[in-house]
């Protein structure tokens, strides 16, 4: 039996700047906080950065012919700030600027739909010496360079978000410092996490200035939270846990409130919110957008940090764990997609990344047969199914990632790529999940 998506699904393939396009320093790109971060000893795997990375920025043309060969309808990527706007504001870089034009027009020749993020990490360096996102002037900076990018791209572009994750920027970046830039404060991970928010609101404004035809809206990392036990430590735990994660983005977004329990909890960490701030971030969006790799169990612990809370991931059986470590329990994104359907209605809902790294064992010819990953996407793409069928407005999912690609802190060894990328020859050879994938998307289904 073929468990068809309704017509027009946008099936795609996700990646973000820093992780493929490598060209650092070329053509006038600024750094951004990746590449100090990136460049400090001791803080990515075997020193890795995106220097190279899949030099993508080089391999544009052989890139998007990828894309078409495997049948994409959306292609997600995302806009490095740095390398349109080198120091962050101020003077665009035509060359920067031009290369995203090429990008685009070349998705559209291939019929495929451009989904672009402005922020996925990679904030410029000039910014974050003169205080970045910890200061409340980012959100100015921000929301003129949405501003740039809209009336560049905004003629061609049918999806922009505006920020990555910003849960796992503000606090893997600022408060448990093992992302860029590295920082170990969690107040400050709290306003950065507010001034993101803002930040965001003021590019939806300027977006609908704009009058541009597009769609607007943002992408959040989301898991499944479940109480390791019924007992009332462990379900106050994951309900701290849970809106730290996403009500602490949800809510204000779409009720213009921070989730009163946790603001209370955290106590002096809460961030400064000037009078009208949640006003203005309860813009309306047009969709949102989640990214799901895993469930979380958990349990309350008394040294799990200022939460008091202790997370693993939900492991099925039958599955192992992804080369990432990350347990595998696919029905958590049906039961996700079915939550959020009570907080959000039928706001349109894509799945903007869902993937894994695994054990990618290439043949002489560099051909990987990643039996592993067509059964984790299938199982995920199923549960996707049952949710749309009990009545959740998903529009679209995107694969994480297109090309196997630099895994931030975890540099090159995790490989989530569709595609293989051989990095010495800088070569790209499409493993079997990018056939099987590929026929999903002709047939607009899976096979049960
Ligand atoms: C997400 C990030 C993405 C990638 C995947 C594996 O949190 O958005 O860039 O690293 O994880």
């Amino acid at each position: 039996m073929i468990r068809h998506f309704p017509q027009g699904f946008l099936w795609g393939a996700a990646t973000a700047a820093y992780q493929i396009e490598g060209a650092a320093r070329e053509d006038g790109r600024g750094p951004s906080i990746w590449d100090a971060y990136a460049h400090r000893p001791d803080t990515t795997l075997g020193g890795a950065t995106g220097d190279v990375a899949c030099d993508h920025y080089h391999h544009l043309v052989e890139d998007l012919a990828l894309m078409k060969e495997l049948g994409l309808r959306s292609y997600r990527f995302s806009i490095s700030w740095p390398r349109v706007l080198p120091t962050g504001r101020g003077r665009p870089n035509p060359k920067g600027l031009a290369f995203y034009d090429r990008l685009v027009d070349g998705l559209l020749e291939a019929g495929i739909v451009p989904n672009t993020t402005l922020h996925h990490w990679d904030t410029p360096q000039a910014l974050h010496e003169r205080g970045g996102w910890a200061r409340r002037e980012c959100v100015d900076w921000f929301a003129d360079y949405a501003r740039l990018m809209f009336e560049r791209l905004g003629d061609r572009v049918a999806f922009w978000s505006t920020h990555n994750e910003p849960w796992v920027f503000a606090f893997v970046g600022y408060a448990q410092g093992n992302f860029a830039p590295g920082l170990s404060d969690t107040t400050v991970a709290y306003q950065v996490s507010h001034h993101l928010l803002l930040s965001h609101a003021r590019a939806v404004q300027a977006f609908r200035q704009s009058g541009r035809r597009g769609q607007i809206g943002i992408v959040l990392s989301f898991s499944h939270n479940q109480p390791a036990s019924v007992s009332e430590p462990d379900r106050r735990a994951c309900t701290r846990v849970d809106e730290n994660g996403t009500g602490l983005f949800l809510r204000p977004l779409l009720e213009g409130r921070y989730p009163e329990g946790l603001i209370e909890w955290i106590g002096p960490h809460a961030p400064k919110v000037r009078a009208g701030d949640l006003a203005e971030i309860r813009q309306p969006i047009d969709f949102l957008g989640v990214n799901y790799y895993f469930t979380q169990s958990v349990s309350f612990h008394p040294h799990g940090g200022h939460l008091k809370a202790a997370i693993s991931q939900v492991a099925d059986a039958g599955w192992g764990r992804t080369e990432m470590g990350w347990g595998v329990h696919p029905d958590g994104l049906r039961v996700l997609l079915l939550d959020l359907k009570k907080s959000c209605g039928d706001l349109p809902t894509y799945i903007t990344e869902n993937g894994c790294a695994v054990r990618d064992v290439p043949d002489a010819r560099g051909f990987v047969k990643d039996a592993e990953r067509t059964r984790f996407l299938a199982a995920h793409i199923g549960a996707a199914h049952q949710a749309l069928e009990a009545g959740v407005n998903l529009k679209g999912y995107y694969v994480w990632s297109l090309l196997d690609n630099f895994e931030w802190a975890h540099g090159f060894a995790p490989r989530f790529g569709l595609v293989r990328v051989d990095y010495a020859a800088q070569a790209r050879i499409p493993k079997q999940s990018a056939r099987w994938y590929r026929e999903v998307i002709a047939r607009n289904g899976i096979e049960d």
